[in-house]
């Protein structure tokens, strides 16, 4: 299938490069319809094809998902199956809708500790769509940002000890390229659904000046008229970096400007 032109919409005012999405909710939205929690995150999946389809579209360049906290191992085994499952399918299934979309497929988080048959789908998945151009869509699983400073700090006294790094020279940047995926730039974005007011251990080196946008409306319900929303109320915030919006020193606020 021939690949859709981008059609960045027009917002009067800047557009994110890199969304970061908390996917919360899936276990309320099931559960205030009678169901059962897991069906939440069955209904959550085809949230991730449209927001990821529609994110792609608009030429968003990274799109990052939170699929799986180092937190949800805790869960019970039932749901962390079907959960396990989910994602192998999601990984099989998907393949032709991110192929057509010109979506790359990488993901962030302890992926040695996921099940055989999902790294491999994962893997799979990765090698198919290494080559495209379009969007980055990296998926969090078994992802928690303290574990991955954690394991940031000992590989830096690994390398420290073999004498490959000079620890007089560490630096913000030193730590950075120890993270997970250190080409892909900091989220300008991050959404949280289903209402919560915290960060649960999400992206904390890289959301230091990401804007936050929390919605009430639960993952299995966000689509593509909720993700317009807060492209809205992203283009009207004014993002400083710290400095002064007017001055000399104010950060390039139009780096992503359509
Ligand atoms: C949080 O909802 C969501 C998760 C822990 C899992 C997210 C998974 C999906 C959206 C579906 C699978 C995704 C892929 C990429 C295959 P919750 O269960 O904490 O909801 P609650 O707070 O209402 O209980």
């Amino acid at each position: 299938m021939a690949r859709q032109p981008i059609q960045r919409p027009d917002l009067g005012g800047p557009f994110p490069e890199h969304i970061a999405i908390i996917m919360d909710g899936n276990g309320r939205w099931a559960q205030e319809r009678g169901m059962l929690r897991v069906q939440g995150h069955t209904a959550g999946v085809q949230s991730v094809r449209e927001i990821t389809t529609q994110c792609a579209r608009m030429g968003v360049k990274s799109l990052t998902l939170y699929a799986f906290s180092v937190e949800n191992w805790k869960r019970p085994s039932q749901e962390v199956k079907y959960l396990m499952r989910l994602l192998r399918i999601f990984l099989h299934r998907e393949r032709k809708t991110l192929m057509d979309n010109g979506v790359r497929l990488g993901c962030i988080g302890r992926r040695d500790s996921l099940p055989a048959a999902a790294q491999n789908a994962l893997r799979k998945t990765e090698e198919l769509t290494a080559a495209n151009d379009g969007m980055l869509l990296r998926l969090a699983l078994s992802y928690g940002s303290r574990s991955e400073i954690a394991d940031a700090a000992r590989a830096m006294c690994a390398a420290a000890k073999a004498g490959e790094l000079d620890v007089a020279t560490i630096d913000e940047d030193t730590i950075r390229s120890y993270l997970y995926d250190p080409e892909t730039p900091d989220p300008d974005l991050i959404i949280r659904t289903a209402g919560e007011m915290r960060i649960s251990n999400f992206l904390l080196w890289q959301m230091s000046y990401s804007e936050l946008y929390v919605t009430d409306v639960c993952w299995p319900d966000f689509r593509k008229d909720d993700l317009a929303l807060a492209l809205r109320a992203y283009a009207r915030r004014k993002r400083k970096f710290g400095s002064l919006l007017d001055g000399k020193d104010a950060g390039d606020n139009s780096r992503n400007t359509a």
